[in-house]
């Protein structure tokens, strides 16, 4: 009689010593088999864990037998008796570790080839091969775990929307194309031959029209398409939690989400976080840090010193300073026990990404115990520039103070990289840490200075802050934005905005982006028309899914949070996605490949 296997009573890694003395029917594969002096040890794995079956001839020969033909992921259920595992024999690393199923029936369900690698969680398999096989991949319990993760992630933020009123609301994903910064990837219409769908970049103006259409609070986990240049924390379709709501000002979106991501930590890492996040204008945040999504977990700030270098005789401070360019420094806490080759090795780091070179100065104690400058460009420095040095960035002797001269963009590039890459090597990022915070008042537009013209900074149906309206006639460049966003760790989580919901108000912007009226009317005429019919004052956010899963897993890479994630060449390599199309159904559309 084959045994029933729709019976299981739990699963593997569900059993534990409350079991003892019972019966059980599992099913799973086989991780591993080894021999102890004619009995078999088989770990048997399922998506909860592994427990270990023992086959001993004594208790029944058959299954024993059966059981020395079991290979690496054979799909088997047995039936069998848990018992404690002999004194000395418990393994404490092991969930199911006191106890082993007395095997005392087996079904072999499906045998298996030798898979291409073994299913482990710590393997250094080429990627490619984890992604062209990525359904023995996903056998892996890292990716089991993170799969499982991303799903009570995704449970405990619909449990929090739906007690807080939002209401979730399917958008097309066959519409018009929505700007957020990237290409579209484009669907040819057979019924229209020569007119193409754009798949969405976002759902922004179906929320936007679903708040005039008075739903009021909304909320989306929908995906999303853009055809980007890909890394880590970017695939070419990947998940928001996508939020719009009515009759709210910059606070009450926050608030919810600040509260969603609290209640998201609790569920998952049964931790507290403080509510309401710090917050931190866009301005400070490149001032202080260089980059828009700093990650407050280690201090490291920027310290502008123009004003001190002025005075050096070094010209590479003062010809940028000339040419309108910045002076700024991080100063490194006993950074001044690092080495030649460690400096070195930072400095062509550094200009493999456009710098000039690394200038800095070592602290040490000078005469009269007063803090001196040492190495680098230490001679520029007179004891009076040292001291105005020192003061400014509130150096001590043993630290180094690392120097950025250029642009003020290049010199925020250069020194936000800085930070991250020497707390990295200096291990100054504590573990366990979870730092949310919020950067705000974002810049309306960014000056392109190649295409000489202004683009939405956050995207084109941002409201500028009341104070800054007037500047949209006078000094774009100067207004700033009711956008904000949600970053952890130094990683941009989400973010968002209050809307325009005056006509006016959206058709000045889309003029200052150089859109001409027959182009407003092209590409967002249905938005200026619902404008005109009682829009609410409304806002939203949009936060990434597989960012909120990568960071409370602790992986490193988003694709491991997607089931069937693509290369950084935009392929399934599962599929072999994207792949030509035969030529009938090319000339149904109408189309031929150039
Ligand atoms: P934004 O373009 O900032 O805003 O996107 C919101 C969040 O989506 C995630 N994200 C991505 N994740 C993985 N791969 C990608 N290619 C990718 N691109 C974006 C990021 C990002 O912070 N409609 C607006 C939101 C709004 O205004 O309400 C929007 O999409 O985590």
């Amino acid at each position: 009689m084959p045994l029933p296997y729709n019976q299981r009573t739990c699963y593997c890694g569900d059993v534990g010593s409350h079991l003892i003395g019972q019966a059980v029917l599992l099913t799973g594969w086989v991780h591993n088999r080894r021999d102890h002096g004619g009995i078999f040890f088989i770990d048997l794995r399922d998506r909860e864990g592994l427990v270990q079956l023992k086959f001993d001839p004594e208790i029944d020969p058959k299954c024993h037998e059966l059981a020395a033909t079991l290979k690496a992921e054979y799909c088997i259920a047995v039936r069998g008796e848990v018992v404690p595992r002999p004194e000395g024999l418990v393994n404490p690393t092991m969930k199911t570790g006191e106890v082993e199923i007395n095997v005392r029936e087996i079904d072999i369900l499906s045998t298996s080839e030798t898979p291409k690698f073994e299913i482990a969680d710590d393997i250094d398999t080429n990627e490619e091969i984890r992604l062209r096989y990525r359904y023995l991949d996903l056998r892996r319990p890292v990716l089991q775990k993170s799969l499982i993760t991303r799903h009570r992630i995704t449970k405990a933020i619909r449990d929090y929307f739906e007690r807080e009123g939002f209401i979730e609301i399917e958008t097309p994903f066959l519409t018009k194309s929505t700007p957020e910064g990237a290409r579209d990837y484009l669907v040819p219409s057979r019924i229209q031959p020569g007119t193409f769908y754009a798949l969405p970049q976002s759902p922004q103006l179906f929320k936007q029209l679903l708040m005039m259409s008075g739903f009021d609070r909304y909320m989306q986990i929908v995906r999303c398409f853009r055809d980007e240049d890909l890394r880590a924390d970017r695939q070419p379709e990947f998940t928001q939690l996508d939020v719009e709501m009515s009759f709210v000002q910059p606070e009450d979106v926050l608030r919810t989400i600040e509260s969603c991501l609290a209640r998201v930590m609790r569920v998952i890492h049964e931790v507290d976080i403080a509510t309401p996040f710090p917050r931190m204008t866009y301005q400070q945040s490149m001032d202080e840090y260089g980059i828009d999504r700093p990650d407050t977990r280690y201090d490291l700030r920027i310290k502008d010193v123009n004003d001190i270098v002025t005075k050096l005789d070094f010209k590479i401070f003062t010809s940028a300073i000339a040419a309108g360019g910045v002076v700024r420094c991080i100063r490194v806490p006993g950074g001044a026990e690092m080495t030649r080759k460690q400096t070195d090795t930072l400095a062509d780091d550094l200009r493999g990404i456009g710098a000039g070179g690394l200038p800095l100065v070592k602290i040490v104690d000078g005469d009269g115990g007063k803090p001196a400058c040492q190495t680098g460009i230490a001679k520029f420095f007179t004891p009076e520039t040292t001291a105005e040095l020192v003061a400014a960035t509130r150096a001590e002797v043993g630290d180094i103070i690392f120097f950025a001269a250029d642009s003020v963009a290049n010199v925020c590039k250069y020194l936000s990289w800085l930070r991250e890459v020497v707390a990295k090597r200096r291990g100054l990022i504590p573990a366990g840490k979870w730092n949310f915070l919020w950067v705000t008042d974002f810049p309306m537009f960014m000056y392109d200075e190649q295409e000489r013209r202004h683009f939405a900074m956050h995207h084109p149906f941002t409201a500028p802050l009341d104070e800054d309206i007037p500047l949209l006639e006078t000094d774009p460049a100067k207004c700033r934005a009711k956008a904000y966003d949600v970053v952890l760790n130094g990683i941009e989580l989400g973010g968002g905005s209050i809307r325009i919901h005056r006509r006016e108000v959206q058709e000045k912007v889309f003029k200052l982006l150089e859109l001409t009226p027959e182009e407003q009317q092209l590409k967002f005429g249905f938005l200026l028309e619902a404008l005109k019919y009682g829009p609410p004052p409304h806002g939203g956010i949009a936060l990434g899914l597989d960012r909120i899963a990568m960071l409370l897993t602790g992986l490193d890479n988003i694709r491991d949070t997607i089931s069937f994630p693509k290369t950084a060449r935009a392929v399934c390599l599962l599929t072999q996605a994207p792949s030509p199309v035969a030529r009938e159904q090319l000339d149904e559309l109408g189309l031929r490949h150039k």
